[in-house]
């Protein structure tokens, strides 16, 4: 990560705080507030307490999530396809000696977020973990609430491949051995992000998205590898059979999720780079929503595009739970295969799904309800589907139902809507026009 955000420092896109900040809610707070002018990264030299930087909405922008995947014309899901075709089966890593000293949990800089938070969160820790019986490296983000220097909860959503790496192990009584990643590399970051089948090696997504091998040197306490450069390392095991109080927190769908027993990590050691920069992400913010929703997309993406013809984009929200499809329709009722393809692409983020044209803004549901409206019905142009379960975490079922729209113009009448444009509107640079050039 470290020469990553030397990249971001050289193209402006780091912006540095020198000023003291409380990483009690103070520096959720500017970082939020940051977040709604820039889509830069936010350094903050000097944390109360804590011996060293926090950075903070690294990944915070579709921009530069599409420069990592090689998507300059910012269509991240045709560019993720055409990198996990190049991944190979397995890992291709290269052991590299790392000097990384030994910290303690308290060292690190408690960031606590929201206000009915039960106290400070790693939001930004990747879990790494092999599976128990064939040893394939799974990746993903899991919140840990911290306890002791010796304990972490963590929150293991139901539908993650972690949860059956764990459940193979509690299964035989053992504990799962993982390392959390705070502050890796992007690659590692991007494909810990990435839903690909549960058997596929997800360190070779990363091999993908660097282009080579990837550098890991050996745990201490646990036999796992570690990319080497990680800034920070907690080692340790997620304990079979016990769940203890975690919560609350402030959730990404934009309310506290309340007290539940979650999952133990006890922790073996902690170990930390030369001059380590700790990575603190907001929760809900777009350093938490983008990244989430360019990895359900593209798994969205790559179902429909595997049985579908005119698949040309895909776009979720996943606070919203929504999720868009742009096609380039090919024959009438092509929307409603789409819709029903898209139902059934991803479990939890698809209480409404969208159809569009190609002439729509995906990323801008004004755009995409402008084409409902204008060009469906809510009669015949609408689907509810009843009864299917949605989102995972729904004891009162408040999930359960899909919605589907098809916003595509009517089939044979598609010249009847062709959007007014200002011939040369494209072209203007409006600094030549106001003398700011
Ligand atoms: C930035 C970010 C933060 C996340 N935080 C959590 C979390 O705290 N708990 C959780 O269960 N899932 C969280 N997720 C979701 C999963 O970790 C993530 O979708 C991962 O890809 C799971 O994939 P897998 O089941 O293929 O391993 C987060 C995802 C992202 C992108």
């Amino acid at each position: 990560m470290r020469a990553y955000l030397d990249s971001l420092r050289a193209a402006g896109d780091l912006h540095v705080v020198r000023r003291e900040v409380d990483p009690k809610h103070e520096l959720a707070a500017v970082t939020a507030a940051f977040q709604t002018r820039h889509d830069g990264a936010i350094l903050f030299e000097t944390v109360r307490g804590a011996p060293m930087p926090v950075v903070s909405n690294v990944y915070g922008s579709r921009r530069r999530l599409c420069a990592l995947v090689g998507a300059p014309d910012l269509a991240f899901c045709p560019a993720w396809d055409r990198l996990l075709a190049r991944a190979p089966e397995r890992a291709e890593l290269q052991e590299a000696t790392a000097v990384r000293r030994r910290i303690a949990l308290s060292d690190l800089p408690h960031v606590t977020y929201f206000e009915k938070d039960a106290g400070p969160y790693i939001t930004a820790g990747i879990l790494l973990a092999g599976h128990p019986e064939t040893g394939v490296p799974n990746l993903s983000f899991h919140r840990a609430m911290h306890v002791s220097d010796g304990e972490l909860r963590i929150r293991i959503g139901s539908s993650h491949d972690l949860t059956r790496y764990q459940r193979a192990a509690e299964a035989k009584g053992e504990a799962l051995e993982a390392a959390m990643l705070i502050g890796a590399a992007p690659e590692i970051f991007l494909a810990a992000c990435a839903s690909i089948p549960p058997d596929a090696d997800e360190l070779a997504v990363a091999n993908a998205v660097a282009g080579g091998p990837i550098a890991v040197t050996p745990c201490e306490t646990v036999g796992l590898s570690i990319p080497a450069d990680t800034q920070i390392v907690i080692e340790g095991r997620i304990l079979p059979h016990e769940r203890r109080p975690e919560g609350p927190f402030g959730e990404f769908m934009g309310y506290y999720v309340p007290e539940e027993d979650n999952h133990v990590f006890e922790v073996t050691a902690a170990t930390a780079c030369a001059d380590p920069v700790y990575h603190a992400l907001v929760c809900g913010s777009p350093e938490d929503l983008i990244p989430l929703e360019t990895a359900i997309a593209a798994k969205v993406y790559r179902h429909l595009n595997a049985t579908l013809p005119g698949i040309v984009d895909v776009s979720c929200n996943p606070q919203l739970l929504n999720t868009v499809v742009k096609i380039d329709k090919q024959y009438e009722g092509h929307a409603r295969h789409v819709l029903m393809a898209a139902f059934g692409a991803h479990r939890d983020y698809s209480k409404t799904c969208m159809v569009t044209d190609e002439d729509v803004d995906i990323h801008d549901l004004n755009d995409v309800w402008w084409a409902f409206v204008t060009r469906g019905r809510a009669d015949t142009r609408s689907l509810v589907v009843p009864d299917v379960p949605g989102f995972y975490r729904d004891p009162h079922k408040d999930h359960w139902g899909r919605l589907g729209i098809d916003a595509t113009k009517p089939w044979g009448r598609e010249a009847e809507f062709e959007r007014k444009r200002i011939p040369g509107g494209d072209a203007v640079d409006l600094a030549e026009w106001l003398n700011e050039a």
